[in-house]
């Protein structure tokens, strides 16, 4: 059964007017301080020095998407040139790389657009000995996001891409990227999804992740295991064993402010473990998708509602 409360969620992720009053509200910051670094190039960079001192591996994203201005495409994409240019400087490389929305881009404007401005990232990450991982979003751009995944291949056979166990196609996306040296970040998917494409319920979502999990192991690629689901990180680590890999042929993902002890007991055992950091001003759509995701999480911003308000 679809939960009503994570359908208003994601219906209000894309909704103007919420947005308005949920950016403008001051206790936002904090709820959002959990989850994002910061507003600044300086604060991403400060965070990914800590996590990487710890021992994780880190990948940043600076926050936007579904852009519809060429202008705000390229200064995203000169955001991350700049980025990436302060983590080589920092000696934050290749311990943290980037995750990219394309639609931040200019994938909604024009997918070649896209292609141009991501490939520029692509040649900033390379010049700073680090890689891309294409995030995914909602099911009408998968097609065009693999296309430009493909494309940008040719040159950065490294670029990474996201899929997203909730939609019935993955399964099949999974074997056709468990190809040699292919990195796939799998997870289960955030966006509100109609059933024609995607799996309702979380226990048909949670077996698609781990079919789709087993056609990533069984590949010659790389794959990245992005979920906090206890019972699914578990599951990894058996069938982690049972296909032989060794540690850093594979790794885990969590995002910022989720299971941190969880996050450090896997690097202490060894794991590559990866934190998703995002940073920047717009963070509005993130921020409701993580509230969708759990419900304890609303009342936390209730309650900071209720004492600051
Ligand atoms: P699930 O939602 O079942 O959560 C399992 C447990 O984890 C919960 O019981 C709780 O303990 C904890 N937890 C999960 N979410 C929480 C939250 N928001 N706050 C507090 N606790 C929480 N999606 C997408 O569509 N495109 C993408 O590109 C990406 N990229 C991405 C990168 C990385 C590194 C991660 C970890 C996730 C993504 N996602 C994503 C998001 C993903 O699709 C999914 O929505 C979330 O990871 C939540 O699903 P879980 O697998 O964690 O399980």
């Amino acid at each position: 059964m679809p939960n009503p409360l994570r359908f208003a969620l994601l219906t209000a992720s894309r909704n103007r007017a919420v947005r308005k009053v949920v950016e403008h509200a001051p206790v936002s910051r904090n709820v959002v301080r959990r989850f994002v670094a910061g507003t600044a190039v300086d604060d991403a960079v400060r965070v990914a020095a800590e996590l990487v001192a710890g021992g994780l591996a880190v990948s940043l994203d600076h926050l936007g998407e579904d852009t519809t201005e060429v202008g705000h495409a390229e200064s995203t994409t000169k955001a991350y040139v700049t980025l990436l240019r302060r983590l080589a400087e920092g000696d934050l490389t290749p311990a943290a790389e980037v995750s990219v929305k394309l639609s931040a881009v200019g994938q909604a404007l024009d997918e070649s657009m896209a292609l141009d401005n991501a490939r520029a990232i692509c040649t900033a990450a390379a010049a700073a000995n680090t890689t891309v991982t294409l995030d995914m979003e909602d099911h009408t751009t998968t097609d065009s996001t693999l296309s430009v995944l493909r494309e940008l291949r040719r040159d950065f056979p490294w670029v990474g891409a996201v899929l997203q166990a909730y939609l019935r196609r993955t399964e099949a996306d999974c074997r056709d990227l468990a190809t040699e040296g292919s990195r796939v970040r799998l997870c289960k998917g955030a966006y509100r999804e109609p059933e024609s494409v995607a799996f309702q319920s979380r226990s048909d979502v949670d077996k698609s992740y781990i079919r789709c999990l087993k056609a990533l192991l069984r590949g010659p690629g790389y794959p990245m295991i992005a979920t906090h689901d206890p019972r699914l990180v578990d599951i990894a680590t058996t069938l982690v064993k049972r296909t032989g890999r060794a540690k850093g042929s594979y790794e885990f993902q969590m995002l910022y402010g989720i299971r941190p002890n969880e996050q450090m007991r896997l690097a202490a055992d060894g794991e590559t473990m990866r934190v998703y950091v995002p940073y920047g001003d717009e963070w509005y759509g993130y921020l409701m998708r993580r509230l969708a995701e759990r419900p304890a999480n609303v009342t936390f911003f209730l309650r900071s509602l209720a004492t600051k308000g």
